[in-house]
């Protein structure tokens, strides 16, 4: 994708995340073959090969970085406006949201507690309090979807290492631009979420009708590897989100749409628009599915692992927390650092190999996470760490019989040839002519 494109605004139809997800493709084997590493993990879990080991929930360490042009005072949003962004995510991601009713009676047994909680970081990278709020002054009047926002040198912020902090910087977008996210296995000095500052949160600048803070919740899906329900085919039906329990649907919707919405043949309930991975308004998305949840457990046990150890360190209990069923781990337990997650879950390290990412150009804040948002050692493994519902051992048990685990070897290797062959058509759609060894 050349400089040109990059400054054009996005339609309406293909998000900033599915531009940098191109862009990223087009650009980096590394990131190819990660990509292909975290889809063949995730197409385990969603044909029952590998079930999520996580029965916990995870609390997420956030950074919000506030990247504000002092001549616009209404972009250096107030603390009020983060806690209410982080309040919103701790119910949608518990499916503790009181719009919850408005979900069509066919999709209400879809529906997911995802188990996953947001605090805003407690401890900055040196170990000092923070309040997990970075505000930071800047030259310029807008950005874009070229990450600019991320570094200091391009009159952004520097994120925090991306393996223990959701970096999310807030700032003026320009072309019609709500946010955009970078799906895991990218290059650590630019993981994350952008958000627009009147897209964010539920006071202050947030202007509707996305003044329900479900901009962030849609980009911290794509964060944590949910792509749009509409599968990004512009209508063809060809391609879907790879999550069997959402229905193939066209295309984006938008506003707030009437039920039901048949498309792809996808009738008589059609579309299913009240999935916060579709395009509608914040007042008009209500829900993720046990398949999309299922495929952020892959991601969180896989490319993100990092995240399941060591997060109650970093975070403290904050009032806007929900009061869900499940007591949060990490406020029960406090900190844990010795390498096992809050549930139990062995720590996967991350892989330290040299990093094959070129040099981060300006974000000095980012040390050792070369290796942490791409594959674990355990996703280079073709053979999966514990066997699935269909073996014998069960969750938490030990490998199965040699005949399960080459019968295993075998469709592991099978899916990642079908993810292989995706991505090549992925490039192939977007020209990508000057790939490496085809
Ligand atoms: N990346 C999408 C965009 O820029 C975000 C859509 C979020 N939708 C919402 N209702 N907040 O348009
Ligand atoms: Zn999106
Ligand atoms: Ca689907």
């Amino acid at each position: 994708m050349t400089e040109s494109d990059l400054s054009q605004p996005p339609t309406r139809d293909l998000c900033g995340t599915m531009l940098v997800h191109r862009r990223l493709l087009n650009e980096s084997t590394t990131y190819r073959s990660r990509r292909a590493v975290i889809e063949n993990r995730a197409l385990q879990y969603e044909r029952g090969r590998r079930s999520p080991a996580r029965t916990d929930v995870v609390t997420i360490p956030v950074v919000v970085h506030v990247v504000h042009n002092p001549a616009v005072p209404a972009q250096n949003i107030g603390d009020d406006q983060v806690h209410s962004q982080i309040a919103v995510l701790n119910r949608d991601f518990r499916a503790a949201n009181p719009d919850l009713d408005k979900v069509p009676e066919v999709w209400r047994p879809l529906v997911a507690d995802a188990r996953i909680e947001f605090r805003l970081a407690a401890l900055d990278p040196e170990g000092e309090p923070t309040d997990g709020i970075v505000r930071v002054p800047t030259g310029r009047t807008s950005f874009g979807f070229d990450d600019a926002v991320k570094s200091s040198a391009s009159g952004g912020s520097d994120p925090w290492p991306t393996d223990e902090y959701l970096n999310v910087w807030v700032c003026q977008l320009g072309g019609g631009l709500l946010g955009y996210a970078q799906f895991p296995g990218g290059p650590p000095q630019t993981d994350g979420v952008v958000i627009l500052h009147s897209a964010f949160g539920t006071t202050g600048t947030a202007a509707p009708p996305f003044d329900g803070g479900r901009t962030a919740t849609h980009e911290i899906g794509h964060w944590l590897d949910l792509y749009h329900i509409w599968g990004d085919d512009d209508g063809a039906c060809s391609s879907d989100d790879k999550v069997a329990d959402t229905p193939n649907q066209a295309d984006a919707n938008t506003g707030s749409p009437v039920f039901p919405h048949v498309s792809c043949g996808n009738g008589p309930h059609g579309d299913m628009f009240v999935n916060y991975m579709d395009y509608t308004d914040d007042a008009a998305m209500f829900m993720f599915t046990r398949g999309q949840s299922k495929r952020m457990d892959a991601c969180l046990e896989g490319a993100r692992a990092s995240f399941l150890v060591a997060s109650g360190a970093l975070t403290a209990p904050s009032p806007s927390a929900p009061s869900p069923s499940a007591p949060s781990p990490s406020a029960a337990g406090g900190p844990v650092r010795d390498g096992t997650a809050p549930g139990g879950i062995t720590q996967q390290a991350a892989m330290p190999g040299p990093s094959h990412w070129p040099a981060p150009a300006a974000a000095p804040g980012v040390t050792g996470t070369a290796g942490t948002t791409g594959a674990t050692a355990a996703d280079a493994a073709t053979v999966p760490a514990q066997p699935g519902p269909d073996g014998h051992g069960g969750p938490g048990g030990h490998a199965g019989p040699d005949g399960e685990v080459g019968r295993l070897l075998r469709d592991s290797e099978r899916l990642a040839a079908e993810v292989l062959k995706e991505i090549r058509t992925v490039i192939d759609m977007v020209g990508g002519g000057d790939r490496p060894g085809g």
